[in-house]
């Protein structure tokens, strides 16, 4: 692997896997395309802008023809699609977006790989497309798709593109399904990083429904190591389910949370449930831990201890992100 096109690289997830290949993979150069919507933040790839190994193009992963051009003049090996809208309660308010991104995105980078001769497709795509599960049983990748939500209807059409492409023109392509991620660089939103901004704050926790509802909690630098063992060594048109067997509730987190910052649990608001809420994800992994040798570095409660420590040690990146001043930054930018 001697050039990867990485979309959505300014992203939660994107930034960490191009952190982990710009460390731990210098053979290979990253070729990093963000459109930098909200979510995208380049104090997430701060070192790298510099690396030599590391070219970043501010653009839209709808534009083809851009696409094509970055396919040619890098000989890129194989695409890693990260970008995409990635918040459900966003997708509850305003799903055009997802549409655009998600599937058109999706399907405008399959024509340019499929055009340009490209190795490798990885869709990186979400437990969420298998929907809900009662209190028993775990997804397995032959589970049947049903999203619930407008984000995971997107992602959902997005892999069926994938498959479609893989099986009309042959495209060596795979789809990897992870659980929620937890880490560093997490725009905050999402629930951890938001609870942690609004406890260092003294700010309500603001707790969906019960707090019942169940996520399987992975710690990001292990989501990216498994994508780069697909990368490397998945069978071609497999998917791969990705977990860390760490089933919690959310209450259970949030509690977990402010215990290690030392703040009171009457922060903790029950507030009104997301609409059409999945009441429990469960990731059964067995498939690439026994296909392609991967296994988790961490467990929750070493992950979880870090990415507070991270978050507490990066209150200015948190300052920024919620400020938005690193949108203003851009605009003078680009
Ligand atoms: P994120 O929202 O943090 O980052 C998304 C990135 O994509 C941003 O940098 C944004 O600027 C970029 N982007 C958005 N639209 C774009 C476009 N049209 N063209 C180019 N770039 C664009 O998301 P994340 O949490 O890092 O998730 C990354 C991927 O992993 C997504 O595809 C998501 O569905 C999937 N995923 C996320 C999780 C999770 O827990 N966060 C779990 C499983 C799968
Ligand atoms: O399962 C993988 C998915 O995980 C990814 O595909 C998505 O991109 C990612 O955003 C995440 O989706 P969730 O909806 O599970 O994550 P979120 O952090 O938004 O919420 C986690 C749980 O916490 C969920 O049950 C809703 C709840 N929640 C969330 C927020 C933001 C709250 O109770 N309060 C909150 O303020």
């Amino acid at each position: 692997m001697n050039s990867v096109l990485v979309t959505g690289g300014a992203g939660f997830i994107g930034s960490n896997f191009v952190r982990m290949v710009l460390a731990e993979h210098r053979e290979c150069k990253v070729i990093n395309l963000d459109k930098l919507t909200y979510a995208g933040n380049l104090e997430n790839l701060a070192g790298f802008m510099e690396d030599s190994n590391h070219e970043f193009v501010r653009g839209d992963i709808c534009d083809g023809l851009l696409v094509e051009r970055l396919l040619e003049e890098y000989s890129v090996d194989a695409i890693i699609n990260f970008a995409a809208e990635s918040h459900v309660d966003r997708s509850i308010m305003e799903p055009g977006v997802f549409i655009e991104t998600n599937v058109k995105g999706t399907v405008a980078l399959l024509k340019a790989a499929l055009d340009k001769g490209v190795g490798k497709f990885v869709q990186v795509s979400t437990d969420e497309v298998y929907g809900s599960l009662g209190p028993e049983g775990l997804f397995t990748e032959t589970t049947p798709l049903s999203p619930n939500s407008p984000y995971s209807a997107s992602k959902a059409s997005a892999d069926h593109m994938v498959a479609a492409f893989g099986h009309t023109w042959e495209l060596d392509y795979n789809i990897t399904r992870c659980s929620n991620n937890y880490g560093e660089y997490q725009f905050p939103e999402k629930m951890i990083p938001l609870m942690i901004n609004n406890a260092l704050n003294d700010k309500p926790l603001p707790v969906y429904g019960d707090g019942m509802n169940v996520r399987d909690w992975l710690y990001v630098y292990d989501h990216c190591t498994a994508i780069w063992q697909v990368l490397t060594k998945g069978r071609s048109g497999d998917i791969y389910n990705i977990g860390g067997n760490n089933e919690k509730t959310n209450l259970e987190v949030v509690k977990r949370i402010l215990d290690r910052l030392g703040k009171s649990e009457d922060l903790i608001t029950f507030v009104k449930d997301r609409p059409g809420h999945d009441r429990r994800y469960a990731i059964d992994s067995s498939k690439i831990m026994s296909e392609l040798g991967w296994k988790p570095s961490v467990t929750f409660e070493e992950g979880i201890g870090k990415a507070i420590d991270w978050y507490l040690e990066n209150r200015k990146w948190l300052e920024h992100v919620v400020s938005g001043e690193y949108e203003k930054y851009y605009d003078q930018m680009y």
